[in-house]
C-alpha cells in the first residue's frame, strides 16, 4: 500500500465548477500536452473528454512536495491504462524546463490543447508557456487567482499584451485559457523562441 504524503490531495487538484468549465472548453480534442501531471488525474479527465484514441503527452518530474514523493510509478500507470483502452499515449518523466522536454514535447506536436500545471514560480510558469504554449490552439492554465504562486502574475501580464483570453475563476484557484489560434499574428509569433527558456532545471535520468 502506498503511504501517500499528506499534502499530496487523492483527488483531483482542481475545484469541480472551474474544472467542468474546462472540460468542456477542451472536449473533443484530438491531443493535448499536459506539463505537470502529478497522480494523472486531470490526464484522465481530459482524456475522456477527448476524441476515443486521441494523443496524449504527459510531462512531469515525477517528484512531488517538500518530501519530493515519487510520482513517477503511478503516472506511468496511468499513462498504461490509457493506452490499454486506445489512447495514444507518453509521458516523459522529466524537468519541463529541460531542453530533453522541450524538444521531445515540440517533435510530437503541435496539440489542441496544451495544459500548464506545472511548475508555478513566475519564472517557471512563464517558461513553460514560452517553451509549451506555442504548440497549442488552446492553452490552460490552473491557479491564475491564486496568490502564493507566479501563475496570476503571468497572467496578467498575457490579458495585458492582449492575448484572446477566456477565464473561470470561483475560488482561490482560477482556470485560464488562451486561444492562440484566435490571436493577432504578431502575438502569435512573439510566442516563437529558438532556444528552450530555462530558469534553472536539474537533470534527472528517465524511467
Ligand atoms: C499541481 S500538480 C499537477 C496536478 C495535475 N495537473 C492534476 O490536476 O491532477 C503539479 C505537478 O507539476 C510537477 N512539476 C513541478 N515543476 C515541474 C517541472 N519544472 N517540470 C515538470 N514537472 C513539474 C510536479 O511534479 C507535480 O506533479
Amino acid at each position: 500500500m502506498v503511504n501517500f504524503p499528506s499534502y499530496l490531495p487523492n483527488r483531483l487538484q482542481q475545484t469541480e465548477e472551474e474544472w467542468t468549465w474546462l472540460l468542456d472548453k477542451m472536449a473533443g480534442s484530438e491531443s493535448i500536452l499536459e506539463v505537470g501531471s502529478c497522480l494523472g488525474y486531470s490526464l484522465w479527465g481530459f482524456a475522456l473528454r477527448a476524441i476515443k484514441g486521441a494523443k496524449i503527452r504527459s510531462i512531469d518530474m515525477g517528484l512531488v512536495g517538500p518530501e519530493r514523493f515519487d510520482v513517477s510509478d503511478i503516472l506511468g500507470g496511468a499513462i498504461k491504462a490509457l493506452r490499454q483502452v486506445g489512447y495514444d499515449a507518453e509521458v516523459l518523466i522529466a524537468d519541463s524546463h529541460s531542453p530533453e522536454a522541450v524538444e521531445w514535447a515540440h517533435r510530437q506536436g503541435p496539440y489542441d490543447f496544451v495544459y500548464i500545471d506545472g511548475d508555478h514560480s513566475y519564472e517557471g510558469v512563464k517558461a513553460d508557456w514560452e517553451n509549451y504554449g506555442r504548440l497549442g490552439d488552446m492553452v490552460g492554465f490552473h491557479d491564475i487567482n491564486h496568490g502564493h504562486h507566479g501563475v496570476r502574475q503571468l497572467w496578467t501580464e498575457l490579458k495585458k499584451q492582449g492575448y484572446h483570453t477566456e477565464e473561470k475563476v470561483t475560488s482561490h484557484q482560477g482556470t485560464g485559457l488562451v486561444y492562440l489560434d484566435q490571436c493577432p499574428t504578431s502575438l502569435r509569433s512573439r510566442n516563437v523562441i529558438s532556444t528552450p527558456t530555462a530558469p534553472k532545471w536539474r537533470r534527472r535520468a528517465l524511467t
